[in-house]
C-alpha cells in the first residue's frame, strides 16, 4: 500500500515535470552576411522559443525584438569585406563565376575566426554558468563554428539556407550523383545533357579537392585555435552533426538522395498567419484594378546598385504600364518616377504576395524568395545575380512559372517590356506557378512544425546517434565500392578469361580429335 502511494506521488511529480518541462537551452549561431539566413534561423528559433524552449541567438542582423523565451547576441558585421562582392552587383561585365568563388572562398574563409574573435563570444565561451543542451548552426563555410557542439557538450544541429550541397553531403554522408545533382553555382538542373554532366563532374571533383585539401584543414586550424581543450578533434566534429535541415522542398527543387538526418524544411520562415499590411500599401495594392507587381532583388543586393540605363529603362517601361508597381528601391527618391510606382526601402515582402492582386514577382531568384513566391503561387521575372540564385531560377524556368533575364537585358525597354507582358497575359505562367504551389502546400505538416519536431527528437535523444550514417566512417575509396569492384569484378573477369581459355583448349580439343579420329578411319 505504501509502495503504491509512493509510486503515484513518483508518476504525479514526473507527469507535472513533463508537462512543465522548462525547455531546454538552445543555441543558435547565425553570423553570416547575409541578412536572409537570419530571417531564416530566427523563425526556427522564435518557434522553438514559443514552445519553451530558451533560446539564444548569436547573429550580426539582430531584430531587437521583445520576445519571451528569446535573447540575441549580437555582433557586429564580421564579414565587411564580403559586402563588397556584393555591393555592385552589375559593373559592365560582370564577375565570373570563377572570381565569385574566389572572392567568397577568401572572405568567407576568415568568418569562424572573426565570430569566435568577438568579445561576446569569448564571454560566452568562458563563461562558468552558461550552458547549452543543444547548438543550431548555419552552414555557411564557418565549419570551425561547429565546435561549439562538444564546447557546450551538446548535440549539433546545422541548417543549411541554400538547401543541399556538397557541404552537406560531407556532415552526412549522403551521395551527390554529379549526373543528376546539380551544382548550386552552375545554374543547371537535375536534367543536364552529356557537356552539362561532364561539367557538373568536373566542379564537383574540383570543389572537393580545394574543400579537402584547402578549407578543412584551414577550419581545423582554426578549430584548434579556439577549442584547445576539445574533447574531439575536428574531423569527429564533423562525423558527429546530429540533423541537417535544408531550405528545400522537392515540388521547388529536383528528388535527390537524402539521407534520415537530412530534413526538408524549405518555407518554415512564412509566416502562416496573414499579417495586415500596412493602410497605405494596402490601399495601393486594392486600388491595382488592372494587377499590380512586385520588385525586390532581396536582402543582399540592392536595385539602387544597378546601372542607370537599366533603372532609366525599367521606370520607361512602368510608366506606359497600367499596372502599379511596388519597387523595393534603397535610395529615398526615384527621378522619373511614375505615380504608379511606389517605392520603398523595405516591404513585408510576405504579405505583399499573399495580396490576390499582385501579379507578378520581379525577383533575383534567391531560395526564400523563390519558396515565398511558389506559396503564393505567383510567377516570376527573375534576375539571378549570385550563387545559386542561378539554379533556382533555371528551376522555376524549367517548370515553367518563370522567365529569366540577365541583368545586362533590363537597360533594353523592348525586352523588358515583351518580358512582362508575357508573364502577365499569358496565363500558363500564373496557372503553372498555383500548380506548384498547391504540390508545395500539400505537407503532412508545416514545414516549421516538422523543423521543431526534429530538432525536439535530438534533443530527447540525446543526439540520436541512430540518425547518422556509417557512409562517414568510409573513405573515399569503401564509399564509392572502388576496393571491392577492384576485387569482385576483377575476378570474375579473370574467371572469364580463365573459363574462356579452357572453353577454347576444349574446343580446340574436340575438333582435334574428331580430325585425328577422321584421319583414322580413312
Ligand atoms: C557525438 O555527439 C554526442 C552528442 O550528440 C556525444 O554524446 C558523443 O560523445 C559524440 N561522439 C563522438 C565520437 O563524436
Amino acid at each position: 500500500m505504501r509502495n503504491t502511494v509512493f509510486y503515484s506521488y513518483f508518476c504525479i511529480f514526473f507527469a507535472i515535470k513533463i508537462v512543465f518541462h522548462d525547455g531546454y537551452k538552445i543555441l543558435g549561431v547565425f553570423p553570416s552576411s547575409s541578412p536572409s539566413h537570419y530571417i531564416l534561423g530566427s523563425a526556427l528559433l522564435k518557434g522553438l522559443a514559443a514552445k519553451g524552449h530558451k533560446v539564444s541567438a548569436i547573429t550580426a542582423f539582430p531584430h531587437n525584438e521583445q520576445i519571451e523565451n528569446y535573447e540575441e547576441i549580437p555582433i557586429p558585421k564580421v564579414l565587411e569585406s564580403f559586402e563588397d562582392v556584393l555591393k555592385d552587383i552589375e559593373k559592365p561585365g560582370g564577375k565570373s563565376l570563377l572570381q565569385y568563388y574566389n572572392s567568397i572562398m577568401t572572405t568567407g574563409s576568415t568568418l569562424s575566426e572573426k565570430v569566435l574573435e568577438q568579445p561576446i563570444v569569448q564571454r560566452l565561451l568562458t563563461s562558468k554558468n552558461r550552458t547549452f543542451d543543444l547548438i543550431i548552426c548555419e552552414i555557411y563555410l564557418n565549419d570551425a563554428l561547429y565546435g561549439l557542439g562538444q564546447h557546450f557538450n551538446a548535440p549539433l544541429i546545422t541548417l543549411s539556407p541554400m538547401g543541399s550541397s556538397l557541404l552537406s553531403s560531407i556532415l552526412s554522408g549522403a551521395p551527390i550523383p554529379p549526373s543528376f545533382v546539380p551544382n548550386i553555382l552552375l545554374g543547371s538542373t537535375d536534367r543536364m545533357n552529356f557537356v552539362e554532366r561532364a561539367l557538373n563532374l568536373a566542379v564537383l571533383t574540383v570543389e572537393n579537392i580545394i574543400y579537402q585539401l584547402y578549407w578543412l584543414p584551414y577550419q581545423s586550424k582554426v578549430y584548434n585555435k579556439f577549442f584547445p581543450n576539445a574533447k574531439l578533434t575536428f574531423e569527429e566534429v564533423m562525423m558527429n552533426v546530429s540533423l541537417i535541415l535544408l531550405n528545400q522542398h522537392f515540388s521547388i527543387s529536383n528528388p535527390e538522395p537524402l539521407l534520415q538526418n537530412m530534413v526538408e524544411v524549405g518555407g518554415l520562415h512564412i509566416s502562416r498567419q496573414k499579417q495586415l499590411l500596412p493602410l497605405e500599401i494596402q490601399t495601393f495594392l486594392d486600388k491595382a484594378h488592372d494587377g499590380a507587381i512586385y520588385f525586390s532583388l532581396g536582402t543582399n543586393c540592392k536595385s539602387s546598385g544597378l546601372r542607370m540605363e537599366a533603372i532609366e529603362a525599367m521606370l520607361r517601361v512602368f510608366r506606359s504600364m497600367k499596372q502599379r508597381v511596388l519597387w523595393k528601391y534603397e535610395n529615398a527618391s526615384l527621378p522619373g518616377k511614375s505615380d504608379n510606382v511606389l517605392i520603398r526601402n523595405w516591404f513585408p515582402q510576405n504579405d505583399i504576395l499573399a495580396h490576390p492582386n499582385v501579379k507578378l514577382f520581379i525577383t533575383h531568384g534567391g531560395l526564400l524568395s523563390t519558396t515565398e513566391a511558389v506559396y503564393h503561387g505567383k510567377p516570376l521575372l527573375a534576375i539571378p545575380v549570385l550563387m545559386d540564385q542561378f539554379m533556382n531560377v533555371a528551376r522555376a524556368v524549367e517548370k515553367g512559372y518563370a522567365i529569366k533575364l540577365s541583368t545586362s537585358q533590363l537597360s533594353s525597354d523592348d525586352i523588358f517590356k515583351r518580358t512582362l507582358t508575357e508573364l502577365l497575359t499569358d496565363p500558363k505562367y500564373s496557372s503553372k506557378a498555383k500548380q506548384i504551389s498547391a504540390s508545395y502546400r500539400d505537407q503532412p505538416l508545416e514545414p516549421l512544425e516538422v523543423a521543431i519536431f526534429w530538432v525536439e527528437y535530438v534533443l530527447r535523444h540525446k543526439g540520436a546517434p541512430q540518425l547518422l550514417s556509417t557512409a562517414l566512417n568510409l573513405n573515399f575509396f569503401q564509399y564509392h565500392s572502388l576496393d571491392t569492384i577492384a576485387v569482385v569484378y576483377g575476378s570474375v573477369v579473370l574467371i572469364l578469361l580463365l573459363v574462356g581459355f579452357s572453353l577454347k583448349k576444349f574446343v580446340n580439343c574436340i575438333f582435334g580429335c574428331k580430325r585425328i579420329s577422321k584421319r583414322k578411319t580413312e
